[in-house]
């Protein structure tokens, strides 16, 4: 009978490391909802942040169930493997490339030229055209989208269109048509030379509809070094006319500007009211069971992931990467674990044996409760 229990360790074992790499993680993120009245679809009038609970009114993507921005919580993040590094090219520009920087009213823009593009890690090519920024007040952050409920300081978009379409008007009325790189800006110990480029010209254009031609600089440097982790979704433009045709992109790594570069970005521009341009960010949007991925492994820890039996879509392992190993040394440390309990028990089967012959052999199922008991402690 004790023949038996071996393979069966064995089983477990392998189940255990598995569940300890960190496997899939459950897709609801279960975001808070932000109901708005039927729309009337009118288009085309003014907007403003301050009435952002509203847009759908005059909008009425606004009010879709594929709305950005999200929180995005890590754990409920699904990893694949598939997902390749970003890359860009083009986005290195001479200085005597002259870019229009722009006040709209709603946020600063740098007009890109169309030579700009991601060739990789999405399946089709997307050529840019703008980037802007979202930001907070003095009192507190506003990137768009949060990780794990939290907002970060400022957080930059740039936008790119599908080489298939002619135009950025076209494509963005298409359910494949836009693509969106973000990545969040906090507070580092010093001036990022990148931002610098364009945080020098902000009081050039403190008014709405101000613009000034600034100097080609390496765009590639406003995004972060590391392209390779990202969290990937399906969703909209985060302003009217908020339509559900972005492929989103949000970086894993941060930008760091200094506490200086971060004042001036919240404080140098006033919007159509000739108020302070602040908090130009859109509150978190409903997930309506859309599926978040991550490019990389995020947490191990999630009591979520340590069940046996997880889901049997879980992408393959790989480790191509090395910054996140966290998941093989739990694996190991399980399986040893395991192992060890095994052949203790294993030990007191033959003593109990040996002591009486006949005392009834433990059961199956017995072994497998005390492995799963062994488990859910450690
Ligand atoms: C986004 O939408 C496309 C087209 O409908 C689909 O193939 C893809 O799987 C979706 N992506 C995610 C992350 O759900
Ligand atoms: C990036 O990933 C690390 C490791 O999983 C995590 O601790 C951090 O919060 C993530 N940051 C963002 C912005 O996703
Ligand atoms: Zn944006």
């Amino acid at each position: 009978m004790s023949r038996a229990v071996l393979p069966v360790c064995l089983l477990l074992l392998v189940a255990l490391g598995r569940a300890g790499a960190g496997s899939e993680p459950d897709q609801d993120q279960g975001a808070e909802e932000h109901p708005h009245p039927p729309g009337k679809g009118l288009g085309h009038t003014p907007w403003s942040y301050e009435d952002r609970d509203r847009w759908s009114e005059d909008y009425k993507d606004c009010d879709g169930t594929m709305q950005s921005p999200i929180n995005i919580n890590m754990a409920n993040t699904i990893f694949s493997p598939h997902l390749r590094a970003i890359q860009l090219s083009g986005y290195s520009l001479p200085a005597s490339e002259r870019l229009k920087l722009r006040n709209n009213g709603h946020t600063v823009a740098l007009e890109l030229p169309q030579s700009l593009a991601i060739t990789g890690g999405y399946a089709q090519q997307y050529r840019a055209v703008q980037l802007h920024l979202h930001w907070g007040a003095t009192t507190g952050p506003g990137s768009e989208h949060t990780i794990n409920g939290h907002r970060f300081a400022a957080e930059i978009h740039v936008v790119h269109y599908n080489t298939k379409y002619d135009s950025f008007k076209e494509a963005m009325v298409h359910p494949d048509g836009l693509a969106v790189l973000g990545a969040f800006l906090e507070m580092g110990p010093r001036d990022n030379p990148y931002y610098q480029e364009i945080l020098e010209h902000m009081h050039q254009i403190q008014r709405e509809g101000e613009e000034v031609w600034v100097p080609g600089f390496n765009i590639a440097g406003l995004l972060p070094a590391n392209l390779k982790y990202y969290y990937q979704y399906n969703g909209s433009l985060t302003t009217p006319p908020c339509y559900q045709t972005v492929k989103w992109t949000v970086f894993n790594q941060s930008m760091l500007i200094s506490r200086d570069q971060m004042l001036k970005l919240i404080t140098s521009l006033r919007n159509d009211d000739g108020k302070p341009l602040q908090n130009n960010y859109r509150h978190m949007q409903g997930l309506h069971g859309r599926r978040v991925l991550a490019s990389f492994q995020t947490t191990f820890f999630s009591p979520k992931q340590l069940p046996a039996g997880s889901d049997s879509s879980a992408a393959p392992e790989e480790h191509s990467s090395s910054s996140f190993q966290a998941g093989d040394v739990l694996a190991v440390l399980f399986g040893v674990l395991f192992a060890v309990t095994a052949l203790a028990f294993l030990l007191y089967i033959y003593k109990q044996r040996s002591q009486n012959a006949r005392l009834d052999s433990p059961t199956k199922s017995k072994v497998i409760y005390t492995a799963a008991t062994t488990e859910n402690t450690a």
